[in-house]
């Protein structure tokens, strides 16, 4: 019978969803878990029957695994995504891929020199909707893309107050690199990818005066962002702003059509036969934590088969680039090229 896949989950926040995952597919064996937090850790292994629950990662490296999930605070997805890589597994790198570009292009080497696969887990690319309408763009539905707009913007939403989510040094910004990531991914994804040009940005830090401890990111950004070929994006994110209430959408203009997505919705707009007409696929959305186990199953097929993951590396770098010039744009009050 065929060996199945050995994996391990560093940090077990959002690394719950990842075990979640790895414990649904059946080509998987979870063999360790590593957290700083000895009492979630142990209580989690024995919940799942997980045979290794370390608080050093090095303690879970040193099982040799085959695959492992890097679920930390943002500043330590560079040094110890590079760790894994050095131990010869594949990692599976929460987003956002690092604190900026230069961190993700040391990354990207690591995996290349040691010849192994480095995913970033943009769990949007893995809705129904988002990949209905991905089908539907490569299919030429909209002809050519040449303006799209997206966006998150909550209400009221700064996470863990107080925690690293909020401080520079560890989160690398705010509400841009912790939602906007998801949505300006999710936009360039759809449209084939385009390599960046050059990106406008501004940033603001107006309703986070309440909100104890370092608060020391923006509480919304907004960017145009144009990439080559002049395609044009533009987006706004917030962790708090005087909105109705949370959403996110993305929006895309074509040559022959044009579509939307709101939350879950998905709208096509297109002619027919002279008519304008409003398409409305028919999907059951999936839930979130299915997104999360369908880009799992994904990234362990790619590791069986040979297959390149379809969020990669050296397309993390290219996101890490237009977050680093938003904020240097909004910094420095000027539009910035990107090489
Ligand atoms: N894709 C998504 O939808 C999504 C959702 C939430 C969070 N995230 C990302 O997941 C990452 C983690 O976010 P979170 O919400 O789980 O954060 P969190 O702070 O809730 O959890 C991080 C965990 O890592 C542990 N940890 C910290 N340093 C460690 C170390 N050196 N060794 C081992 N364990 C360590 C902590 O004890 C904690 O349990 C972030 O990069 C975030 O952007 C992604």
């Amino acid at each position: 019978m065929e060996a199945k896949t050995t994996v391990g989950v560093i940090g077990l926040g959002l690394g719950q969803a990842h075990l979640a995952g790895y414990l649904r597919h059946d080509r998987v064996e979870v063999v360790g878990l590593a957290d700083l937090d000895a009492g979630l850790v142990e209580r989690t292994a024995s919940e799942h029957d997980v045979p290794h629950a370390v608080t050093d990662y090095r303690d879970l490296l040193a099982l040799e695994p085959d695959l492992v999930s890097v679920c930390l605070p943002n500043f330590l997805h560079a040094p110890v995504t590079i760790d894994v890589l050095d131990a010869g597994a594949h990692v599976l790198c929460e987003k956002p891929m690092a604190l900026n570009a230069a961190q993700a292009r040391d990354m990207v080497a690591a995996a290349r020199r040691h010849g192994r696969y480095l995913m970033i887990a943009l769990n949007n690319r893995f809705r129904t909707e988002t990949q209905i309408l991905k089908k539907l763009v490569e299919q030429d539905v909209l002809g050519d893309i040449y303006y799209a707009k997206t966006g998150w913007l909550r209400r009221s939403g700064i996470p863990g107050p107080g925690t690293w989510f909020t401080r520079k040094s560890q989160a690398g910004g705010g509400p841009l690199i912790d939602l906007g990531v998801h949505m300006i991914d999710l936009a360039r994804w759809l449209m084939g990818n385009p390599r960046p040009a050059s990106v406008t940005g501004a940033t603001f830090n107006r309703l986070s005066d309440s909100v104890e401890g370092v608060f020391d990111v923006e509480d919304l950004a907004a960017a145009f962002i144009r990439f080559e070929g002049g395609i044009t994006l533009v987006a706004e994110t917030s962790w708090a702003s005087h909105v109705p209430s949370e959403g996110s959408y993305v929006k895309l203009m074509g040559t022959r059509g044009g579509a939307e997505i709101t939350g879950n919705d998905l709208t096509v707009y297109t002619d027919l036969h002279g008519e304008q007409v409003d398409i409305t696929p028919a999907y059951a959305p999936r839930e979130w934590s299915d997104c999360i186990a369908a880009e799992i199953a994904h990234f362990v097929d790619c590791i069986r088969t040979g297959r390149t993951p379809m969020s990669t590396g050296e397309q993390g770098v290219e996101i890490m680039q237009i977050l680093d010039g938003i904020y240097a744009s909004a910094a420095e009050n000027r539009m910035v090229h990107i090489a």
